[in-house]
């Protein structure tokens, strides 16, 4: 998986989550799937992603974005994706080659920071913030 940089296209006009999107970026992009401690990185990914969340979620409560509940979901259907994955490669690990974990990882978080991110950017900026 080629490596995928933080362009100014992704940001939400909030330095702190900026912040925190680079900073997956960064972990993901640094996730070895040959690694022998690969889950052990993975789940190092998730817990940021989880604190990430609920800090994006806090920040968006704390401005009464309206769309806050259906970005939840999208947060939480994350989460159950990605549990359902591991669930699957601890029952049977994948192969070295198999890299769809981080993937997947990959193509939510790059899909959600230019898509669904930038929603609450939008309204944001519409406000004049
Ligand atoms: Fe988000």
């Amino acid at each position: 998986m080629s490596i995928i940089a933080w362009t100014e296209a992704m940001s939400v006009d909030n330095p702190a989550l900026d912040k925190d999107h680079q900073k997956l970026i960064r972990m993901i992009n640094e996730l070895d799937q040959s690694a022998p401690d690969f889950l052990e990185l993975f789940n190092a990914v998730l817990d940021y992603t989880t604190g990430h969340f609920d800090r994006e979620e806090t920040h968006l409560d704390a401005i009464g974005f309206p769309g806050l509940d259906a970005h939840r979901v999208q947060h939480d259907d994350f989460a159950d994706q990605v549990a359902a994955m591991l669930k699957e490669y601890r029952e049977r690990p994948f192969d070295a080659g198999d890299t769809r974990l981080k993937d997947f990882l990959w193509s939510w978080l790059k899909g959600h920071i230019l898509i669904e991110d930038q929603r609450y950017a939008a309204w944001t900026r519409a406000r004049g913030g």
